[in-house]
């Protein structure tokens, strides 16, 4: 079996730095992986991970190897690989890695059929390809495998509807359904990953603009509410009431995208849905709108209904920016080929955020290997008593502290007799 296949490891000088970087904004992790070197709770387990190829993912996937783990990792998007860290965990850290950025849809197909090729006992995924794959074509894996983790909330919709089909055929634990998960990386750190995707594509000011935000939820909010604190203007577009009456009572205008369309400077989609913005939305915007997408899946953006209103497209205006010259005589920018602007166009999440998120993948690997013979094929919540060991960890990290229930206040929350 091929062991790896990379851009080029000699990147890895670049990347090694970038880990320790990134590493030093983890003491979360940290503090796990110095608990597993000593313990080994992952001994002898084979990992099949298919995520983000980041700084921060080699801190996991080192982490995971502290454990004793043997990590196999490929990409969960073909935009998002850095080159750089991909080398590094090959040659520094002898992981077994199939990720390259711009990979064909075949090569990257190939590369998550690479890591299941270890027969795992764990899997780890960012959007579900990877699960989806042992379902449809590799399904006597399944019986291998003690339970399998996933990163983002796309793919939690994806596993809830399969474990609603009564067709998943081994555990899977939601950890972006974490609260610890979803209230920092969801909302800061797509918050910020996207507001830093989008400025280094273009260079653009956001001051003064009007910036229409598709969807609001964690992700939506915490783009609007960065994107506000730069002095744009915000619009939300939403398809759910209690969502867009939050948007509203946060400040937010809220209207249909048709009527957005028309008005604003730049779009981004975070919603997790497909043709947010289409043909008919493209047909009203002013000329050089600029269009981005923070969803996991290259799917919020009719750009096949663009290409079809396009005479031209032109791909050498900026790295990672392409005009749609339309019909019309209007151009339209189009960041990162509609794939996630934050990890496209930067680097994701900061590691700060992703040290929780991290932290809460490798306690449920640990959870998972504990607890294997015990749990069934469905949906599982991230544990409650790791969620609060971590925020725990993160705040005395933090350097915070905070108070403790006195006894009697312990014994008024669970009484019910008192009142006036
Ligand atoms: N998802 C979003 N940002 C990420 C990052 N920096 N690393 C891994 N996965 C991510």
């Amino acid at each position: 079996m091929k062991k790896y296949d990379v851009k080029d490891s000699r990147l890895s000088k670049l990347g090694r730095g970038r880990v320790a970087w990134a590493d030093s904004h983890m003491p979360v992790l940290a503090k796990i992986r110095a608990r597993f070197g000593k313990e080994k709770p992952l001994r002898g387990k084979l990992i099949a991970a298919c995520l983000h190829v980041t700084s921060e993912t080699a801190n996991l996937v080192r982490t995971l190897v502290a454990g004793g783990a043997e990590v196999f990792l490929c990409a969960s998007n073909p935009l998002s690989t850095q080159d750089d860290i991909a080398a590094t965990l090959v040659t520094d850290y002898g992981v077994s890695v199939f990720a390259i950025r711009g990979a064909s849809r075949n090569l990257y197909y190939n590369h998550i059929e690479s890591t299941l090729a270890s027969k795992p006992h764990i899997t780890i995924d960012d959007g579900a390809d990877l699960v989806n794959l042992v379902h449809s074509k590799y399904h006597k894996l399944a019986h291998n495998i003690i339970a399998g983790m996933e990163e983002t909330t796309t793919g939690v919709i994806r596993l809830r509807a399969m474990d609603k089909a009564h067709k998943l055929l081994y555990p899977m634990f939601a950890v972006n359904d974490a609260t610890v998960k979803y209230l920092f990386d969801n909302r800061y750190g797509t918050g910020q990953s996207t507001v830093d995707g989008i400025i280094r594509a273009t260079n653009i000011l956001f001051a003064g603009k009007v910036i229409v935000v598709g969807g609001y939820g964690w992700c939506g909010r915490g783009f609007a509410m960065r994107a506000r604190g730069l002095g744009a203007r915000i619009i939300v577009t939403e398809v759910n009431p209690l969502r867009a009456l939050e948007a509203v009572m946060d400040g937010f205008d809220v209207m249909p995208m048709n009527e957005a369309a028309k008005k604003g400077d730049i779009f981004c989609t975070l919603t997790g849905d497909i043709n947010v913005i289409r043909g008919e939305h493209f047909k009203l915007m002013k000329n050089g709108a600029v269009v981005a997408n923070s969803g996991h899946f290259n799917v919020e953006l009719n750009l096949v209904e663009l290409a079809k209103m396009a005479r031209k497209v032109k791909t050498d205006i900026r790295p990672n920016v392409e005009q749609y010259i339309l019909k019309n005589g209007k151009s339209i920018f189009v960041l990162g080929q509609g794939r996630l602007v934050n990890l496209a166009c930067a680097e994701g999440h900061p590691a700060t955020v992703m040290d929780m998120s991290f932290a809460t993948q490798s306690l449920v690997a640990e959870y998972a290997v504990k607890n294997g013979t015990r749990l069934s094929s469905k949906v599982y919540p991230v544990p409650t008593e790791i969620e609060n060991w971590i925020a725990t960890l993160k705040l005395d990290s933090l350097g915070m502290k905070i108070d403790k229930l006195t006894d009697e206040q312990a014994k008024y929350l669970s009484s019910w007799s008192e009142g006036t």
